[in-house]
């Protein structure tokens, strides 16, 4: 079994991923520095450091008294429009973090590293899906953040022996269909967070931000994966730079893609009456599809998402935000 650290697990992605990999019996200590994770997202019993990934003390510490097999590392910033009003901080965060990270890494001797890379290196892409060798041409900082994190690590690796795995994930979203965990606190607009955020009154109107793209209906068309499932992929792709010395770039989505207005007639479907939507412009950043070609990651790792249908992906994500609900009132009632 194999010992873990994972910066960013108080977060949405890395928290599901810790709960992933104490299934399988593995050992995790958490790094984060809770600017949109939460402490409570950290099962009990795993060792918790609040650190900056950008900390190249508090790295070397953390990692030379845990000395795990590997890393993986989710720790980042990821709201796309503040990438692009404030561009230095999406570098500083992701990128030379991220070189941080992977230095102190090198130092400590762990040479595994699994990397939460993003679909939005690929950019405009113009086919019916992206894989792996596709140009990338990010559109926004975010985008540009994330490849040239990817770019540091391809050198290193080369340069110096790192093993390490890129997983482009496309729409993470869905929660655990246990409900040890949920959708976490960060601000970033993910469509289903904010679909749900309107269906159970937390917000008066959904935004769909372009109706005029050239696709089947006008809208954004996206690839959804579980975050489940993608907690999985980091798994077997962990258990794989075991034994490989090849890098890995791996896209992480299920390969099919739904519209903006399919992904809004699906949640009128569960709920049983229509959400309120509110049309707006394009959104700068926003490609008009972006789905994943899924051969690679298929084959290299064996990975099989479960959840492929977006009705289970809503579900789960509405039954996790009425869950909290649930629980937020509960509390409520419990302090006065
Ligand atoms: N959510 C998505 O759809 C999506 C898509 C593509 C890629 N990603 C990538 O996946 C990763 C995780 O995303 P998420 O959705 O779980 O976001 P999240 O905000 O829920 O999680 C990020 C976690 O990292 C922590 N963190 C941020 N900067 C840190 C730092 N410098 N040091 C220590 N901890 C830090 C935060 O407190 C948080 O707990 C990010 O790197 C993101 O770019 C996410």
């Amino acid at each position: 079994m194999a010992k873990v650290l994972v910066t960013g697990g108080a977060g949405y992605i890395g928290s599901h991923t810790v709960h992933a990999f104490l299934d399988g019996g593995h050992s995790v200590a958490v790094v984060d520095n809770l600017s949109t994770g939460t402490r409570s997202a950290v099962p009990e019993g795993v060792p918790f450091h609040e650190a900056d990934v950008g900390d190249a003390a508090a790295m070397d510490s953390i990692l030379s008294d845990f000395q795990p097999d590997g890393v993986l590392h989710f720790a980042g910033s990821l709201i796309v429009p503040d990438s692009l009003t404030c561009p230095e901080n999406y570098y500083r965060n992701n990128t030379v973090a991220t070189l941080t990270l992977a230095e102190a890494c090198l130092r400590r001797g762990v040479k595994r590293l699994v990397y939460s890379s993003s679909a939005a290196v690929y950019g405009l892409f113009e086919g019916a899906a992206a894989d792996e060798t596709s140009p990338t041409a990010p559109m926004t900082p975010y985008g540009w953040s994330k490849l040239m994190a990817e770019r540091i690590l391809a050198d290193l690796s080369r340069a110096h022996g790192l093993r390490y795995a890129a997983l482009r994930y496309f729409n993470v979203a869905g929660a655990d269909p246990k409900g040890r965990v949920g959708l976490g606190k960060n601000r970033a607009p993910h469509l289903l967070k904010v679909a749900c955020d309107v269906a159970l009154g937390r917000r008066p109107a959904l935004p769909l931000y372009g109706t005029d793209y050239e696709t089947r209906d006008g809208t954004c068309i996206r690839d959804f994966v579980h975050v489940s499932d993608l907690a999985f992929a980091h798994v077997l792709a962990f258990a794989y730079l075991e034994h490989s010395e090849n890098p890995l770039i791996l896209n992480c989505g299920v390969g099919r893609g739904y519209s903006v207005r399919e992904v809004i007639a699906a949640m009128d479907h569960i709920l049983d009456h229509p959400l309120r939507v509110e049309e707006h412009p394009r959104r700068p950043g926003d490609p008009p599809a972006l789905v994943a070609a899924t051969d690679r990651i298929r084959a290299t790792l064996g990975w099989i998402p479960r959840f492929h249908r977006l009705e289970d992906i809503i579900r789960t994500t509405l039954a996790c935000e009425r869950g909290q609900e649930a629980e937020n009132a509960e509390n409520k009632e419990g302090s006065r």
